[in-house]
């Protein structure tokens, strides 16, 4: 029997399976519809990447950051221990500090750089006005919670940021 026909039953039970459940939850229309020939202008380019990079950045803040919070203490007496405890005794905790806080930097260079595309393009303007005024408040939002992630560590820059 050659290789081909060894493997063959194979492809044709993922076949099977893959048409078994299209029949019943239809990922492949629902995947063409949204994606893969969803009607899009032809001249997108590259300053649209960054609302996608937004989303990404804002996921990778939220999964780091729920795994800082399990080795952090949140009172102006340990704070700072903690996060020294992370970065040096919590397994690949200095990985998951500096993706976090350089995370946030990049949120905002990727941010600014889409809001930048908006303005660049009159995104703005009639019928997004609203997309436009929702993103300000998602931005207002962002600068007032990289605000509150800088004071957690309570180190020197912390305090006097507020101060
Ligand atoms: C967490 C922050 C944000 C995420 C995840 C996000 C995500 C997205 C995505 C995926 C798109 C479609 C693709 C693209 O055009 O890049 C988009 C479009 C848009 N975003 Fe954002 N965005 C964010 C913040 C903002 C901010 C701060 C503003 C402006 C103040 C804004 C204004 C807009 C506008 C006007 C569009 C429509 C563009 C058009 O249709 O021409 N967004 N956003």
């Amino acid at each position: 029997m050659s290789t081909e026909n060894k493997s063959g039953w194979i492809i044709t039970a993922l076949a099977g399976l893959r048409d078994w459940t299209n029949d019943r939850l239809p990922i492949v229309a629902a995947w063409e519809r949204h994606m893969s020939k969803y009607y899009a202008p032809k001249n997108f380019n590259f300053w649209y990447f960054f609302g996608v990079l937004s989303l990404v950045v804002l996921v990778m803040q939220l999964l780091t950051g729920i795994w800082l919070t399990m080795n952090y203490t949140d009172s102006a007496e340990a704070a700072f221990a903690s996060v020294e405890y992370i970065m040096r005794d919590v397994e690949w905790g200095w990985l998951l500090r500096y993706m976090h806080s350089t995370g946030a930097s990049a949120f905002f260079i990727v941010v600014y750089l889409h809001m930048f595309r908006g303005l660049m393009y009159g995104s703005y303007k009639k019928p997004r006005e609203l997309v436009w005024v929702f993103g300000m408040a998602i931005y207002l939002v962002l600068v007032m919670e990289g605000f509150m992630g800088y004071v957690l560590p309570w180190g020197q820059m912390s305090y006097w940021g507020p101060t």
